[in-house]
């Protein structure tokens, strides 16, 4: 059979560990692959799909990106879009698509597989936000390089007694930031889950140099709510093919800096993490996991299966379908948010 491959949404550390895995387990099975270029715009164009041989997919481990490129298309949003799609995956020959995307491209993949087009998914996002998985591809890494960020930040902050916000990425969920900020031990995370109000922040940040603390790091998510600072944060929002607004233009990590510093008097800084988060070379663990379940997915397509994704549960391999990572946000639950109050 022919198994095309495609990267959808987001970039992310190990999309191209799991593309020379579902590549070299299907060559490995005798299957021809393709790959698609561009995610999803490369199915309602012609000529982005192309054969992918054993030499094009040597050398891709250790590399950040996605050598297919990405997208943010979304064929549900046009006219006969998955019939489209379907057209264009028959026309190049392909058998089985692997869709590797978090929840918009994983949405288009369900809609693929409920009409009738064997469609594998495999979990990617560094928000972190797909339901059941224990493992989505770009996460740690992206955990990784907060926690750098961090350890760099502190030795500013504490020789000038500053308070540094750190704007991470994290649209409805706050795992980045909230792994992150504990690995770098942050003195405050503000994520989307937990709202704070400015009130709080500056108390708070009071209450740390009252302690002879005089310095402090602060961990705030893009997508995060201190509603104060909400109603001043502006302009008309720019929106994606689905429907997400550009979250980092809200600029909360600027606007709640300069409010510490007019609020407290203490001189304040920011830095905006944004794209780095997302680039570089893959963590060991964004290696070794995008290979395991590369590897089940293109075993899973070549076995005839539709409408299914390996991810990970309770540390191994294990296989259910799309919809089911689709159901509802994976939110940080209050517990562990808890914890990070415990180094506040
Ligand atoms: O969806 C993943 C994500 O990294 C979000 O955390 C962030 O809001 C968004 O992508 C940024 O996307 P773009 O690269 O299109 O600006």
């Amino acid at each position: 059979m022919r198994v095309a491959m495609l990267t959808g949404g987001g970039d992310a550390p190990g999309l191209n560990a799991a593309i020379r895995a579902v590549a070299r387990r299907s060559l490995q099975l005798g299957h021809q692959v393709s790959g698609i270029r561009n995610g999803w715009a490369g199915c309602l164009e012609e000529g982005m799909i192309h054969e992918l041989t054993l030499a094009e997919v040597r050398g891709l481990l250790p590399l950040g990106g996605t050598m297919l490129g990405t997208s943010r298309t979304n064929p549900l949003k046009e006219k006969d879009g998955i019939a489209r799609v379907i057209d264009i995956l028959k026309k190049n020959g392909v058998d089985g698509l692997v869709a590797i995307g978090g929840d918009d491209t994983l949405s288009v993949a369900a809609a693929l597989h409920e009409t009738g087009f064997p469609t594998v998914g495999l979990p990617k996002t560094i928000d972190n936000d797909l339901a059941v998985t224990e493992f989505c591809i770009g996460f740690d890494t992206a955990v990784g390089v907060v926690t750098e960020a961090l350890d760099r930040l502190h030795t500013t902050a504490s020789a000038h007694h500053r308070a540094m916000v750190v704007e991470v990425m994290g649209r409805d969920s706050g795992w980045v930031g909230l792994m992150g900020g504990l690995a770098g031990g942050a003195d405050l995370i503000i994520i989307p889950e937990f709202p704070v109000t400015l009130t709080e922040v500056v108390a708070h940040l009071n209450r740390r140099r009252g302690q002879g603390k005089l310095f402090s790091i602060i961990v705030v998510a893009e997508g995060a709510h201190i509603p104060e600072l909400m109603q001043q944060a502006g302009g008309e929002p720019i929106k994606d093919a689905f429907g997400h607004i550009r979250l980092a233009k809200r600029g909360i990590g600027e606007l709640l800096a300069s409010t510490i510093e007019s609020e407290t008097g203490f001189e304040s800084r920011v830095t905006v993490l944004g794209h780095l988060q997302r680039g570089g070379s893959p963590s060991p663990t964004d290696r070794i996991w995008s290979t395991r379940l590369g590897v089940a997915a293109a075993e899973l397509i070549a076995g005839g299966k539709s409408g299914v994704i390996p991810i990970r549960r309770a540390g191994a391999v294990d296989v259910i379908a799309i919809r089911d990572v689709l159901k509802g946000d994976h939110q940080v639950p209050r517990d562990l948010y808890e914890l990070s109050r415990v180094f506040a």
